[in-house]
């Protein structure tokens, strides 16, 4: 593992070697630009475990390319990965405890899922009061295949106990200090669903190391962190795992609380499905438009339901209009939309965009604060000047 310091100097070695930098990229931890090798035109929110942002402007393709897909760490990724020897074992409440090999993995009937990926954290940046923690703006989310065998598939052949409730996954990251390592349950019942993988590809390729090679869970319409990453234990529980990542970490609020109050745990739930959002791709904020003409266009998800509409304002929120929606579409899948918008006249507008889905929920104007700021879903909005 290399230190901070290493890793910094090697960074600016690097960002001497790649030369021109793209404009989007910062580095939230100082002022200093840097470069990831394969992930240029990512937002680095953190270089220390590397957390890297998909700018919005990527919010306009189905399917997000790997280069653009977001990067979340808790701490380091595992130094050193080999297939040959890397195993997944499986315990617990379980007749017939298991060790499997990369190969026998592999051997196993694929099943692939098109899955909408989003941090739970994602849009904290918009909170009000500001929440600690990566402050992500609308870019911790993409959409991938992802392929590989079914984790029930896996559990049957362990054979899981009737005490069995929890299945529990640990990952490989290098624990800096102190840290508690990333392990997090989910509950049986979504553990033994058809479409939650054991996923070994992304978008028909080996996955990355970045998105958790050589196999990951993926735990589809639910927040990111229930996908655990280089995957090397999985136990089933007879209750959920009390550990950091599950408690404190990753719980929401029983009842709504007013912005500023702390969260009492003893009424808080872990966190589970994404919520319906909308996120504009273009235009972007700031933009000046030389035409009345304007394409508004983005993406809309709504974890484990579907989308059915999304709405456009460009008079803040007065009058809504529908978009149109991409033909594309997969339970668990972000929706493409857009809308042809023809300006009135030349000035400021503020364009916002809000989607319904087939729970009947809608995007609110005002997202449910809470002191970890997860989950944020207010109306997506930009401000365009229309110049002609
Ligand atoms: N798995 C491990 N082992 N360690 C982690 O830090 N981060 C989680 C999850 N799985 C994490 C992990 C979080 S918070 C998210 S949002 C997703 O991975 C991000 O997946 P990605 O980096 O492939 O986009």
């Amino acid at each position: 593992m290399i230190s901070r310091r290493d890793f910094v100097k090697a960074i600016s070695g690097m960002v001497a070697a790649a030369g021109a930098v793209h404009p989007l990229l910062s580095w939230a931890a100082g002022d200093s630009p840097v470069v990831i090798p394969g992930e240029e035109g990512m937002i680095v929110r953190s270089a220390r475990f590397f957390d890297l942002e998909m700018p919005p402007e990527f919010l306009d393709s189905w399917i997000t390319p790997v280069p653009h897909f977001f990067v979340r760490n808790h701490m380091h990724e595992p130094s050193t990965l080999d297939p040959e020897t890397w195993q997944l074992t499986v315990s617990g409440e379980v007749e017939k405890p298991l060790t499997l090999t990369f190969a026998e993995l592999v051997r196993m009937e694929p099943h692939t899922v098109t899955n909408t990926l989003e941090c739970a954290g994602n849009g904290r940046a918009f909170h009000h009061p500001h929440v600690p923690g990566v402050q992500w703006q609308k870019g911790a989310v993409g959409t991938a295949r992802f392929s590989g065998p079914r984790l029930r598939d896996v559990l049957q052949r362990a054979g899981v106990k009737s005490t069995g409730k929890h299945v529990m996954f640990r990952g490989l990251d290098e624990v800096p200090g102190k840290v508690p390592p990333f392990i997090r349950s989910i509950p049986i019942e979504k553990a033994s669903d058809e479409d939650t993988l054991i996923a070994m590809r992304m978008n028909g390729e080996a996955l990355t190391k970045h998105h958790g090679f050589p196999a990951r869970a993926l735990v589809p319409g639910w927040i990111g962190a229930a996908s655990c990453k280089w995957l090397s234990e999985i136990k089933v529980l007879d209750k959920e795992f009390d550990g950091n990542f599950m408690k404190p970490g990753y719980r929401m609020p029983n009842h709504p609380l007013k912005p500023g109050d702390p969260l009492n745990l003893d009424d808080s739930h872990a966190v589970t499905g994404l919520n319906v959002k909308s996120a504009i791709a273009a235009p972007e904020e700031n933009w000046t438009s030389r035409s009345r003409s304007v394409q508004i266009h983005g993406a809309a998800w709504a974890g484990e339901a579907d989308i059915v509409k999304v709405e456009i304002s460009t008079d803040a929120g007065a009058t809504w209009q529908a978009a149109q929606l991409g033909r594309e579409h997969s339970k668990y899948a972000w929706r493409l939309w857009n809308y042809h918008w023809k300006a009135p006249k030349a000035g400021e507008y503020t364009i916002l965009s809000r989607a319904t889905d087939s729970q009947g929920r809608t995007q609110p104007e005002t997202a449910e604060w809470n002191p970890s700021g997860y989950l944020y879903n207010a109306y997506d909005q930009v401000k365009i000047h229309v110049e002609a």
